[in-house]
């Protein structure tokens, strides 16, 4: 195989992120920025001010990752972008960005799906440890601020086909986190800190029933259902209602008002914040939401005979997730696989990864191709 060393460049959300990656196995270099402190005090991402926050960071990201790579403009093989799903003005920057290097610097450009973007990261990651064995099929959920999707992986000649057989049917996974948090007055993102906080609360304390599909598959084209869906906005509105019945009201302002002041608030500037009712009613949420993504993963693994499991995107951080699946996936015999933390949330190395097969294929972008917000892996 040749060996290529690929630019990525991912803007589809609130990181501005570049990365080179040699053939898809070896990582040189992971530059991300983000915006955190930008979105922080509207307590989620603000398009606009993403796009705006791209084009500032852009330029000097890029040349971060080639340097930190040993690598120039001139002596990378080809540059990869995410092309979607995510903000279309977010998108657009990165896009634009990479369409002039490459028309200037006369390279293939590779458009990449940023979902698929986040399978490749436990790819690239296994591969640099060594293990170059992965069994098909691979279920992948891939669960994220953006997403909660379980895709069914098979390998055809250099690149993987996927299909799509969950989804969630309302917020995703990391949506649940970061709204909880905001209504909790935990700061933005809420994953990172519930994480923690959640390690000292009772995770029995609060019963949140499993969650209901409200809308069956009936009526819908075979070939469009998906029969694994989640849903997760009735624990969003059972935890506001819980904080509702318990006047839990006046606390949630005060821990705000605390909190107003820092621009990235730490979860150890938040601890000493909460009371036992909130570490509890936290680790419940939590507990909650793992049981759901673990349970429902592992029972589409078992209809589909699945060999190898990966569990990916910013959520897939998580500790109490990766603990649970592990000790769930080993009582079923079902080797699953996770991306480090830093390449668990949005990066542009997992980018390049994913376009490696591509530029086996040759399989590159026409210059008019632009963003697709809803872009469909298959
Ligand atoms: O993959 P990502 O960086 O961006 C998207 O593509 O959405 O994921 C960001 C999401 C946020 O919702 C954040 O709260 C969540 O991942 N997250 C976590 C953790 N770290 C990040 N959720 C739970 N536990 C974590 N440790
Ligand atoms: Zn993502």
């Amino acid at each position: 195989m040749p060996n290529a060393c690929i630019l990525g460049i991912e803007t589809s959300c609130d990181e501005t992120a570049a990365a080179v990656v040699r053939s898809g196995e070896q990582l040189l270099s992971n530059a991300v920025l983000s915006q955190i402190a930008t979105h922080q005090p509207y307590g989620g991402v603000v398009p606009e001010l993403a796009s705006r926050e791209h084009l500032r960071a852009i330029v000097p990201v890029v040349r971060k990752a080639l340097e930190e790579a040993g690598h120039t403009y001139e002596s990378v093989d080809a540059i990869a972008v995410t092309q979607g799903p995510g903000l279309a003005g977010a998108l657009l920057v990165g896009i634009s960005y990479a369409k002039a290097l490459a028309f200037a610097l006369e390279k293939p450009l590779i458009t990449v799906n940023h979902l698929e973007g986040h399978i490749h990261a436990v790819l690239l990651e296994e591969r640099q440890k060594g293990n170059f064995e992965v069994q098909f099929p691979v279920l992948a959920l891939v669960v994220s601020g953006g997403h909660t999707h379980l895709f069914l992986a098979e390998e055809r000649g250099n690149g993987w086909v996927y299909e799509n057989i969950g989804r969630t049917r309302d917020d995703a996974a990391g949506e649940a986190y970061d709204k909880v948090a905001k209504l909790l007055g935990l700061g933005y993102p809420g994953g990172p800190v519930i994480d923690v906080l959640a390690r000292q609360g009772n995770q029995q304390a609060v019963r949140f029933g499993p969650a209901q599909i409200k809308h069956s598959n009936r009526g819908v084209p075979k070939e469009k259902q998906t029969p694994h869906d989640f849903s997760f906005s009735g624990i969003k509105t059972a935890v506001l209602r819980y904080v509702e019945l318990e006047g839990m009201r006046d606390s949630v302002a005060a821990r705000q008002k605390a909190l107003a002041g820092l621009a990235t608030p730490r979860p150890e500037d938040i601890l000493p914040l909460c009371d036992q009712k909130t570490l509890d009613l936290v680790a419940s949420f939590q507990r909650a939401v793992v049981d759901d993504l673990v349970s429902k993963t592992l029972d589409a693994a078992r209809e589909r005979d699945v060999r190898t499991l990966f569990v990916t995107g910013g959520v897939a951080a998580n500790s109490q997730l990766r603990s649970t699946f592990e000790m769930e996936a080993a009582k079923e015999g079902i080797p699953v696989y996770f991306p480090s933390r830093k390449l668990s949330t949005d990066n542009a190395a997992m980018i390049a990864a994913a376009a490696y097969p591509k530029y086996l294929a040759k399989d590159f972008a026409s210059p008019e191709f632009s963003a697709e917000a809803s872009l469909v892996l298959r």
